[in-house]
């Protein structure tokens, strides 16, 4: 049995959040769709599982399952939400259509002494989101906790070790969430904390040895700490075996591209080869307005260059890609897990047939993860601290067509709010901070005559991995000061807005 833990996604929106839950403590989770397959899950050899919510009804004909032979395993079990219907319908009970739909909060009173509640308040505030609920309890359960509106909140079988939950302790509303979760892996699973990012570098050094041999690979460096991490990463495990490439695509902050190269070349050491390709892709964003055609040639466009800049240095044979765990999930749906979607994300939509082998070594971390391997190799704080920039960069948030005129006015700005957000000491106080600008004119007046120009955003979120965020409350004075420089001093924008949007249902990039 390993020292892990297998997640089976039933669809919930809080899936991720699990998986993140169980990584904070300091135990390495994954995240399989529902149907895989048994003998994966027992080559996995996870030491718990955990059934995930999910939207559907177990009593639906088609409603996602697992075989009943996975509660059998032996592993620790324990069911979210619908992951508790289904234990209970496995088993034969009763689950219903509840009279109330119950969302929101709640309060939990644990009415039996119970191992899933170890140390638990009682009364505490917990979060519910269910239209079923249980009616009858599996033989060999008993009911550990309820609320006003669900009799049987929580169940537990210490003979089965399978634990259930109609309410989710994975999200921050449930107060007392993340000690229920501790509970069910150490004192029910016996697991213990030791996923750390130094094994996890050793680990990585030896299979990128393995897999690589003495063969070249091709790493595209956008400037974010993703690609730099594993630059360092991949030097420190195949020396001169890595070539880095810096393509200026003309769609970076202003400057970018001069001052990386530069502290690339001497803070770390880094021997990476830069192009300029700017008019390229400038040219061929040409007319384009769709953000996804914009994503899709930006990442032929990328291909091409790296092909150029092959014929240059000679063959390579492996493309290396700072995929994280988040652009995994978010690209894979639950029914359909697909390799080749994942590597999309990166590069803003990688062309399906590329003829290098991608070699991906951070796809099972989160982006905080990365941060501290980051550290780990060494990585100066502002390095590590920068916030994280979109491979398709600034075309993403220039809404409509790309020109270089409209670059060089977003640059401007840009260069305005990070400016401002270094002396108002806000920087690091947010996961990203970034302007878009919008093809939408508005009327203005400057010094007695009347400006017809364009808009800008400011957008300000906080977030610990980019799968959720809220919008950044900012200090009004700081907002002030951005707006007016930006209006003052970059011809062509003469209305600041701020974006009020948390993700979800907004996305954190405007296309
Ligand atoms: P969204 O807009 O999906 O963004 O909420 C989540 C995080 O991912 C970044 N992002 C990208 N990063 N290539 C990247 O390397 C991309 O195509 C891309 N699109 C979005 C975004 O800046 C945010 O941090």
């Amino acid at each position: 049995m390993k020292n892990s833990v297998l997640i089976l996604d039933f669809g919930s929106q809080y899936t991720k959040l699990i998986a993140r839950r169980v990584r904070e403590l300091k135990i390495y989770s994954e995240i399989m769709p529902f149907n895989v397959n048994i003998e994966k899950i027992k080559n996995f050899q996870p030491g718990a599982i955990i059934l995930s919510g999910g939207p559907s009804s177990v009593y639906e004909k088609n409603s996602p399952k697992i075989e009943p032979a996975v509660l059998e395993l032996g592993i620790p079990i324990l069911g979210i939400c619908y992951g508790l219907q289904l234990i209970a319908y496995l088993f034969n009970m009763k689950v219903e259509s509840a009279k109330n739909r119950e969302y929101g909060l709640a309060n939990l009173e644990i009415v039996r002494t119970s191992k899933l509640l170890k140390n638990i308040k009682n009364n505490s505030k917990i979060w519910m989101s269910h239209g079923d609920k249980i009616s009858q309890y599996p033989k060999d359960f008993i009911v550990t906790g309820k609320t006003k509106n669900t009799e049987i909140s929580v169940i537990e079988s210490n003979k089965r070790n399978i634990f259930g939950v109609q309410f989710h302790p994975e999200v921050a509303h449930t107060q007392e969430g993340k000690k229920i979760i501790y509970n069910f892996l150490f004192e029910i699973s016996n697991l213990k904390s030791d996923w750390n990012m130094e094994d996890f570098i050793k680990s990585s050094m030896l299979k990128i040895r393995k897999s690589v041999g003495t063969q070249k690979v091709i790493l595209g460096l956008s400037g974010g700490v993703d690609s730099t991490v594993l630059a360092l990463l991949l030097r420190k495990s195949i020396g001169n075996q890595l070539i880095p490439v810096f393509i200026d695509t003309g769609l970076l902050r202003k400057n970018e591209h001069k001052d990386l190269m530069n502290k690339f070349r001497n803070q770390l050491n880094l021997k990476v080869y830069g192009i300029d390709a700017s008019k390229i892709f400038l040219k061929n964003l040409k007319k384009i307005r769709s953000p996804e055609k914009k994503r899709k040639i930006i990442g032929k466009t990328f291909i091409d260059t790296f092909k150029t800049v092959e014929r240059k240095i000679g063959k390579t044979d492996f493309f290396a890609q700072g995929t994280l765990y988040t652009d995994v999930i978010e690209s894979n749906p639950v029914s359909g897990p697909s390799a080749k979607i994942k590597s999309h994300h990166n590069v803003g939509g990688l062309p399906e047939n590329i003829e290098w082998k991608i070699i991906e070594p951070f796809r099972e971390l989160f982006k905080d993860e990365v941060r501290e391997v980051g550290r780990k190799l060494g990585l100066s704080e502002i390095f590590v601290n920068r916030h994280p920039f979109p491979g398709p960069g600034l075309a993403v948030r220039i809404i409509g067509e790309v020109t270089e005129d409209k670059v060089k006015k977003l640059q401007s700005a840009d260069e305005i709010l990070i400016e401002e957000l270094n002396n108002f000491k806000i920087y690091n106080k947010v996961w990203q901070a970034f302007v878009i600008l919008l093809p939408v004119k508005s009327v203005g007046v400057m010094g007695d005559v009347r400006t017809y120009e364009n808009v800008a955003v400011v957008r300000m979120v906080e977030s610990i991995d980019g799968m959720t965020a809220d919008w950044y409350p900012a200090p009004y004075d700081f907002l002030k000061k951005v707006a007016n420089r930006v209006v003052n001093e970059v011809k062509g924008i003469n209305r600041v807005t701020y974006d009020l949007t948390s993700k979800p249902p907004g996305t954190i990039e405007w296309e």
